[in-house]
């Protein structure tokens, strides 16, 4: 008898089609769109969801774990990085995208969710059959086995270098951040290591929805008749949902009368409005309106005291946003699509100016999960002659005793206090005017004379704002 032969017969596993779990394969999709289109999974998604509602594969149940699988995975991404690199016997360069999107989402559910380490690795290789195929589904299982070896604390026992030897590589790879994002936030925040790690775990949070409750056409206290709304902490106009709440459930956003607005981006128009003037106030401009969150709270501000607002923009679709954010605003405005360096309007015409200028969005990072990955150092580079270029124009266009407002969703301090201290350099007649008794009840603004909002102390967006006025 051959030796072929006396070998017991094992009969071939039959082969079992695999099990297309929607959900995850929706949030492969969105992560493969992130990753090859350069998408924004704020963007992706929705529809996404929206789709799979219509064709009845999810409920609200099914839409809430894909939108955490998404979110969370992008934003542990630095950190799921590290430990499957710890796992694969080669640079993870080297593994392909798609199933490096696999694997990240499986460690996402091992070691950043509830769900229960049999279920993720099945779930996991299950997602790899349908979208790479058998062979690369066998990968995915046994890096994934050696994932689920340990918990999320151990792991980072063992890929964080020690805080004492590399105080910014470490808090990188633990909180999931770029290391030069770590240290720009630090360098502006200051402080030791308690304040910086409190900041940078906060970016790795959900952010609530606030709503704004736009004055002259809705109240905080109507808001807070929606289910599980809460009041905001520091702006009278804001209203917080609570986790799952469909800001577009709620009639007053429906009807514009109401919008979605993080409670910084509040405190900013409202510093602004409240600034003390020289004269007349009567002519306001919000320079960089789009998409319109600032100018429809401008707007409704304006109102009140019978001024009128000019809201332009350079993006004509965006100043098309920006018309809609105004749409019904109690009082006289007008939407431009204009390039805020080289305005339209005549020199020393307002009274109060916006500049909420473009920048790194490095104060967001809550809200945009994939935009600490995609940012890069010369990202300042270009944006920073156009922020000061925008702050020349601002500075003209209000007239002597106005008010200029200076702000930017970034604490970058290349972006804030660097571009305030150029451009007044240049411009002898102008002085910075202390923002932070315009916020009253608001702690921990800084040292002043601008503010600088941070999503631990504030739960805000970390907006930063510098109130200058032309004095001569
Ligand atoms: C940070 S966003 C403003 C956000 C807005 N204030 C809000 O609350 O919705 C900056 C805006 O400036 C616009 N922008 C860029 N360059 C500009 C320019 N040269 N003049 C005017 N607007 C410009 C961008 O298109 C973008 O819409």
């Amino acid at each position: 008898m051959s030796e072929q032969s006396r070998r017991p017969h094992r009969p071939a596993k039959p082969y079992r089609r695999p099990q297309k779990d929607p959900v995850r394969i929706l949030a492969f999709d969105a992560l493969r769109a992130v990753d090859e289109r350069d998408a924004y999974a704020n963007l992706v998604l929705p529809p996404l969801l929206r789709k799979a509602r219509e064709n009845g594969d999810f409920d609200a149940r099914d839409a809430a774990l894909a939108t955490e699988l998404v979110y969370g995975t992008l934003r542990r991404q630095g950190t799921y990085d590290a430990i499957i690199a710890a796992c694969v016997d080669r640079p993870l360069r080297e593994v392909d995208p798609p199933v490096l999107d696999v694997l990240s989402l499986g460690a996402h559910q091992l070691l950043g969710t509830r769900i229960p380490t049999h279920a993720a690795v099945s779930a996991s290789v299950e997602l790899a059959r349908v979208v790479l195929g058998d062979g690369r589904a066998k990968f995915v299982n046994a890096v994934l086995r050696k994932v689920a070896r340990d918990d999320l604390d151990g792991w980072l026992e063992k890929v964080a270098p020690p805080y004492d030897e590399d105080p910014e590589d470490h808090l990188a790879v633990v909180h999931s951040h770029p290391r030069w994002v770590v240290s720009a936030l630090w360098d502006s925040l200051g402080g030791g290591r308690a304040g910086i790690e409190d900041l940078l775990a906060a970016d790795n949070e959900r952010p609530e929805v606030t709503l704004v409750a736009r004055p002259g056409r809705s109240t905080a206290e109507e808001l807070l008749n929606e289910e599980a709304a809460v009041a905001g902490r520091w702006s009278p106009y804001a209203v917080r949902l609570a986790e799952g709440g469909e800001p577009g459930a709620v009639e007053a956003v429906r009807e514009g009368r109401a919008g979605v607005q993080d409670e910084g981006s509040q405190l900013v128009a409202l510093a602004l409005a409240n600034a003390p003037l020289d004269g007349p106030d009567e002519k306001w401009l919000d320079g960089c309106a789009g998409p319109g969150g600032k100018a429809a709270l401008l707007g409704a501000l304006a109102a009140e005291r019978g001024a009128f607002l000019l809201a332009s923009e350079k993006q004509p679709h965006r100043a098309g946003l920006v018309a809609r954010a105004l749409d019904g605003n109690p009082g006289p405005y007008q939407v431009i699509a204009a390039d805020g360096t080289r305005p339209p309007w005549q020199p020393g015409t307002f009274d109060r100016v916006l500049v909420d200028v473009p920048c790194t969005g490095l104060g967001a990072l809550r809200r945009r999960p994939e935009a600490r990955w995609r940012r890069r150092p010369d990202d300042l580079d270009s944006f920073a002659p156009l922020q000061r270029a925008l702050l020349r124009t601002a500075l003209d266009s209000v007239r002597v005793g106005g008010v200029v407002g200076y702000a930017t969703c970034s604490p970058h301090l290349a972006e804030t206090r660097a571009v305030v201290s150029d451009v007044l350099k240049e411009r002898p007649h102008t002085e910075l005017i202390d923002a932070r008794p315009l916020l009253p009840g608001v702690p921990d603004l800084g040292d002043g004379p601008d503010i600088q909002l941070w999503p631990h102390i504030h739960g805000t967006d970390a907006m930063y704002l510098a109130l200058i006025r032309r004095t001569a």
